[in-house]
């Protein structure tokens, strides 16, 4: 297989293997891929640690760096006081909902006031500083890619890796982010669509793909995103992608420190078994679906308001953007809604003019990212515009059935 990524990278295979483990990187890049560790969670000396053993075992052979510098720092990060100083930020409504959750699975409570007090670094905090020392302890090693997990890569990322001669990858979710982040001096970009694991926007891979291709052309584009075999692998550059970037498919292999309670849950898991959920770091990423996920998603959950605000924000954000006007909900909304006369299924057809129906509509909407899962009057899965009225509450996708307005 020669692709032009195979080319530019010194690759055998277009496969990129994104892991927070050592292992799979050196295990993929040994065999022909490019493997591609996750920095987020390390600091700076564990990252130094982890690329020289890296190096230690893939003799010469090409391996990159993903790190993860968000667009918006949280100031409590920014600010230092370690994890004392992020927990002060995290609101009571919230502590008296973790603090039920405990009590109702009876899983001992840890002592939230001392973890309050502490001073400790509580782990990995996302600042500016500690992403400069990754992107810098990355580029003093001989790695071949540094990749930008969130957001447009920071123009000082984008200046080292040019001045060190390594290419810049980016990870998005919508056309927008693709074209952004190539005028920003993204070399390569990752079309990642809403199947993937790990935070992920909404538009699937089928159609993310060939949308950011077109919208890009001629940067590379690898798909990433519910790509575990051969024939995903086929689709994807069937696609016009030049590679893939896969992630969940090596959460289960010997080399993967994944615990062997989640490898085995992860093995056991259906197709249904995922859902997108704001509940590991307040960005929609999917995951296992889990009790502590629906617990997320239930009405006493700090979450449900947050996300519904959050919702409410980005369908009028879509609407300002197109021009269109979004009801608030409400009763006013509700009772026009009711107030709507049904017509039979006989009328419909009568009422829609031939002609006007387009092929392909649900393929490719005038905007993806207007396009979401939505409960509409059927009461069955469709997907629709989202300023259609939802009444039933059962996901539906419907723009394929819908004439568009032009
Ligand atoms: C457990 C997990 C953690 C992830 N963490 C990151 C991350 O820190 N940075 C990043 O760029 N992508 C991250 N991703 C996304 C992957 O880079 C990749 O785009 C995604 O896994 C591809 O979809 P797939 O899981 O269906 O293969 C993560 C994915 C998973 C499954």
């Amino acid at each position: 297989m020669n692709t032009e990524v195979c080319r530019r990278f010194g690759i055998e295979f277009p496969l990129f293997a994104f892991s927070h483990c050592r292992d799979v990187v050196a295990a993929v890049t040994n065999a022909g891929g490019f493997g591609v560790l996750g920095a987020v969670a390390y600091t700076p000396d564990r990252l130094e640690e982890e690329l020289r053993w890296i190096d230690d075992h893939v003799d010469g052979r090409p391996y990159g760096v993903d790190v993860l510098v968000p667009a918006k720092i949280d100031e409590s990060a920014e600010r230092g006081g370690g994890l004392g100083a992020m927990l002060a930020t995290v609101s009571e409504e919230h502590w008296t909902f973790l603090a039920g959750l405990f009590e109702k699975y009876d899983v001992p409570l840890p002592d939230f006031e001392k973890a309050k007090r502490a001073n400790s670094p509580g782990g990995p905090q996302v600042t500016k500083k500690g992403a400069t020392e990754l992107i810098d302890v990355s580029l003093a090693h001989p790695i071949g890619l540094i990749a930008s997990a969130l957001g447009t890569p920071p123009p000082l990322m984008v200046e080292k890796a040019r001045a060190a001669g390594v290419p810049v990858a980016a990870l998005v979710g919508t056309a927008e982010h693709a074209r952004r982040q190539v005028a920003e001096g993204a070399d390569l970009i990752v079309a990642q669509g809403g199947e993937a694991g790990g935070h992920t926007g909404e538009i699937s891979t089928m159609v993310l793909v060939p949308e950011i291709v077109d919208t890009v052309a001629p940067v590379p584009v690898l798909a990433a995103g519910g790509i575990a075999t051969g024939r995903q692998m086929a689709a994807s550059l069937a696609l016009g992608a030049s590679g893939v970037w896969c992630g969940s498919v090596w959460l289960t292999t010997e080399e993967a420190e994944t615990p062997p309670q989640v490898k085995e849950k992860l093995l056991a898991a259906t197709s249904r078994d995922t859902i997108r959920s704001r509940s590991r770091t307040g960005k929609p990423a999917r995951q296992l679906r889990s009790a502590w996920t629906d617990e997320w998603e239930g009405p006493a959950s700090p979450g449900a308001r947050h996300a519904a605000a959050d919702d409410r924000r980005r369908g009028r954000h879509a609407a300002d953007q197109q021009g269109r006007r979004v009801r608030e909900p409400g009763r006013a909304a509700a009772g026009e809604l009711l107030r709507r006369p049904v017509r039979r299924p006989d009328e419909h057809r009568q009422a829609r003019p031939p002609g006007r129906l387009r092929h392909g509509a649900g393929v490719r909407g005038r905007r993806g990212t207007a396009e979401r899962d939505h409960r509409g009057l059927t009461g069955g899965p469709s997907r629709g515009r989202r300023d259609q009225a939802s009444a039933t509450g059962a996901n539906s996708r419907c723009s394929s059935l819908r004439p568009r307005r032009m």
